[in-house]
């Protein structure tokens, strides 16, 4: 038995150092010193298969909590942040096993020996306030770091506590903690002042367990917050509603949630990001493992701008763009508008259109970090405000250019695809987090690009750092 207890151990640490080793080589590490050089204005051509959702799969790790047992999820990308959410997971005691070659994960939840989730996790990312929702409904206690604003945006978690509150929960802001109690939590009817992806989550999650039912009204209803109500109600969970904008959550208790197998939705964003990529290049491409019904907003736009895009089955689609794109105008919305994640890839098509688009970012204050890299390769972008000006050139020609957040360096390399010349994009920790294995998608795709290490960048690792943050 001892023996059995001993081996199972090593080989946990075992299968946990293997697979930090595996990600990391293939997201290619993470580390300031890398880039990647892309010789650009090569037509993109061929396939390209889309991972798991990135902002769907780290809330399901965050949900595992909630279930005294195991859950497998499947579809699981291949990104620093899943790595970020097992770290965090992995200190409050769930215990983690993670397959790489079939893209899965086995969370056991069933012993939790901590409900602290401390600012190193979500500092480096913020999806870990998640964690809050679970850990209230489970262990009606939690203290979780405040994350603060970031590289895009202020970021307020006001709607978060306000639903906590309203089923019941004391809240305290302490030492850049929120500590969380409740005697029991009691469901109730939330009114979100704007439909909040996080905020609707973290009451969803803590109402999952709460005496009585939970109405969340004017509630997100992006595609992953129905994915989350999905993988809860395969657990056990009594949810209805999840995708519009009212939810309701039928508390359950603990011995209503069983083990569960749940595959997670694509990435509706690194498809739009492949899809800008393919445009920007005038080239041709199919994209696989897609849901093209939840990129409506973007299609429609793209083919406006004068792409040729046509949905072949409920899980792939075709596009192509022969000749140079129309300015459009483009408003960012919550789900089922155009998704602020997109706003930056779009842009760097939009600055070879032919005449003059406007963005206007309405979710977040500071999200067109990617402008002044844009401009070094030849962009004619002006900012005012919320809007970006966009008068369309010719050609972009390739420069040095850096990463500020994830969507600003998936922008960079669109543009550097599309670009004149040899591009080079530094901080690839940023676009690590949300893309995965990205060179090797590009380069099946006919891109020339090659990640690198450059000695003349700074060494020191990417952590603790608030800009990192999306
Ligand atoms: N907001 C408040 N108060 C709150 C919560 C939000 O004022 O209590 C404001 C925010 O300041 C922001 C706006 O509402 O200006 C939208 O925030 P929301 O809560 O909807 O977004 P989020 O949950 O923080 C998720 C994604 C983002 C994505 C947004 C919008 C994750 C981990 N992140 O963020 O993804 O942009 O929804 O769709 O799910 C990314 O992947 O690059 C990324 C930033």
């Amino acid at each position: 038995m001892v023996y059995l207890l001993i081996f199972n151990i090593v080989l946990t640490l075992y299968k946990r150092k293997k697979y930090l080793k595996e990600s990391v080589d293939f997201a290619g590490g993470n580390f300031l010193k890398e880039k990647v050089i892309i010789n650009g204005a090569k037509k993109l051509y061929g396939e390209v298969k889309i991972g798991g959702a990135k902002n769907a799969v780290l809330k399901h790790m965050a949900a595992a909590l909630l279930l005294k047992d195991s859950c497998l999820i499947h579809n699981v990308p291949r990104l620093t942040d899943v790595e970020t959410m097992i770290d965090l997971l992995a200190s409050l005691g769930a215990k983690i096993e993670y397959d790489l070659n079939n893209n899965s994960i086995l969370i056991d939840s069933a012993n939790l020996s901590n409900n602290v989730a401390n600012y190193e996790h979500v500092s480096k990312m913020r999806a870990s306030f998640n964690v809050l929702g679970a850990l209230i409904g489970r262990c009606k206690e939690a203290k979780v770091a405040l994350p603060g604003g970031c590289a895009i945006g202020e970021r307020k978690v006001n709607l978060h506590i306000k639903g906590l509150e309203a089923l019941g929960a004391k809240i305290k802001i302490e030492n850049g903690y929120v500590l969380a109690s409740a005697n029991k939590l009691t469901g109730a009817d939330v009114y979100l002042d704007i439909p909040s992806v996080g905020a609707t989550e973290n009451i969803m999650l803590a109402s999952v367990l709460a005496e009585g039912s939970t109405r969340i009204q004017n509630a997100a209803q992006e595609p992953e917050i129905a994915d989350l109500a999905n993988f809860l109600n395969s657990m056990g969970a009594d949810i209805i509603g999840a995708g519009t904008s009212e939810i309701i959550i039928n508390g359950v208790s603990h011995k209503d949630l069983h083990p569960c197998s749940y595959s997670t939705i694509p990435d509706r964003i690194e498809a739009g990001t492949y899809m800008a990529a393919i445009v920007a290049t005038r080239g041709h491409g199919i994209i696989k493992n897609v849901f093209p019904t939840q990129l409506t907003a973007v299609t429609s736009k793209l083919t406006e701008m004068g792409a040729n895009v046509n949905i072949l089955d409920p899980f792939s689609l075709e596009i192509s763009c022969n000749s140079t794109p129309k300015a459009v105008n483009i408003v960012t919305q919550p789900y089922p508008g155009f998704p602020t994640d997109l706003q930056s890839p779009l842009m760097s098509v939009l600055t070879t259109a032919k005449g003059v688009s406007i963005i206007t970012e309405s979710l977040y204050e500071n999200r067109f970090m990617q402008v002044a890299e844009l401009r070094r390769m030849g962009a004619d972008v002006q900012q005012d405000g919320t809007h970006a000006i966009i008068n369309g050139v010719k050609k972009l020609t390739g420069a040095q250019v850096k990463a500020s957040d994830l969507r600003a360096g998936a922008s960079l390399l669109v543009a550097a695809l599309s670009a004149n010349g040899t591009t080079s994009v530094s901080s690839l920790h940023h676009i690590d987090r949300g893309y995965e294995i990205f060179e090797k998608k590009l380069k099946d795709l006919g891109a020339s690009i090659e990640r690198v290490i450059d000695d003349s960048l700074p060494v020191s690792k990417p952590v603790n750092t608030i800009n990192l943050e999306v």
